[in-house]
């Protein structure tokens, strides 16, 4: 039985336009939102935008890449939301490595009930650095969440008690090493004082004294004004999303299945927070490595709970204008 709908009426560069905007909704590294969407007249395009690149704190770019396959999967998800199935090149042009991805060849088929439910979720997902509740994720639900980012190629090893001690080692040392790095530093004030420009970490988001949890989360150089509460931890899951290549392509990949573990996370009421302190400092990146039996590199670290659902959680961070970051200038007369 087909499933194919008559074409939509609405402009297709309308959709594009659309779903680049609800792409605005992904996370990324520090709030810096290092993206460009081009309409097109009948391709999307993504690139990364460098001025917003942590340069202390992530030279190589990783984390940057991760954010923008973060904006890349909400795209997609929204674009089938609205019934579109699009062909994704990733890194289409060697000679333009700022060119991340570029989406052509649309077919209108019927919405997707699936990915209109991960729209819904675009808008109420975020980052709660709080501890979670004393209340264990199902395994059902670490399962959905696990089958989310293995949809997207990347892998998400849930680790056991010895690994979580390894990790928050880890985390340790990590921290250590940044906290005497002045120039991330200084990037870190920068990024959390940016009250007003639609990108950094609002006080609000931001825990007032560091919460107890067994990896250490990061430190953000300033006290927040989020109250965190006597809870600890103890029911988190700890989990590193891996993979077999540690290039650019790869980290793009790392960030489509973030996007799609968070989402499906938030859906199931499971709250996600990224440690990627471990992952930026060379020492402790080979750690994770060893943590995961040297099979692959490690992309992220994250922890995984159940939000506290007796107390509301931080706000939303900001987010900059649709019109700084999707340009329709070569499609403006052609939308609706
Ligand atoms: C690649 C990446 C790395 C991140 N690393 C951390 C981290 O180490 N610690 C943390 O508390 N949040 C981390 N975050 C969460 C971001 O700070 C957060 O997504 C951003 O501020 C936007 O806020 P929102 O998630 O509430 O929309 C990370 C996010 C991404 C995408």
């Amino acid at each position: 039985m087909s499933h194919e709908t008559p074409a939509t009426d609405r402009p297709l560069t309308t959709g594009l336009a659309e779903a680049a905007g609800m792409a605005g909704h992904a996370p990324s590294v520090h709030n810096t939102q290092p993206w460009r969407w081009k309409v097109l007249p009948d391709a999307l395009e993504l690139r990364v935008v460098r001025d917003r690149q942590l340069s202390a704190m992530d030279p190589e770019g990783r984390l940057l890449a991760i954010s923008c396959g973060a904006a890349l999967h909400h795209a997609r998800v929204a674009l089938a939301a609205e019934g579109w199935t699009a062909l994704v090149e990733r890194m289409p042009d060697p000679t333009r490595p700022d060119l991340l991805a570029r989406l052509t060849g649309f077919t209108h088929t019927g919405a997707d009930p699936d990915a209109m439910r991960l729209v819904q979720c675009m808008q109420v997902r975020h980052t709660d650095r709080r501890p979670v509740s004393d209340e264990p994720i199902p395994d059902a639900a670490l399962d959905e969440i696990d089958r989310a980012a293995n949809r997207e190629g990347v892998n998400l090893q849930i680790l056991d008690d010895t690994q979580k001690i390894q990790l928050a080692s880890a985390a340790q040392q990590a921290a250590a090493v940044e906290a005497g790095n002045p120039e991330l530093l200084q990037e870190l004030a920068y990024w959390t004082s940016r009250a007003g420009t639609g990108t950094g970490l609002p006080p609000e988001v931001l825990p007032e004294q560091a919460p107890q949890t067994t990896v250490p989360g990061r430190s953000f150089g300033r006290p927040g004004t989020l109250p965190v509460g006597p809870g600890h931890d103890r029911a988190a899951v700890y989990a590193i999303l891996w993979g077999s290549e540690d290039e650019p392509d790869s980290w793009l990949r790392a960030g489509e299945a973030l996007s799609a573990a968070w989402l499906t996370a938030t859906r199931l009421g499971v709250s996600l927070v990224p440690l990627s302190g471990v992952v930026e400092v060379d020492g402790t990146r080979q750690a994770l490595r060893h943590i995961l039996s040297d099979l692959g590199f490690p992309y992220l670290s994250m922890r995984l709970g159940l939000a506290d659902p007796t107390h509301a959680g931080p706000p939303h961070t900001p987010r900059l204008d649709v019109a700084q970051v999707v340009d329709t200038s070569a499609v403006r007369d052609q939308r609706s």
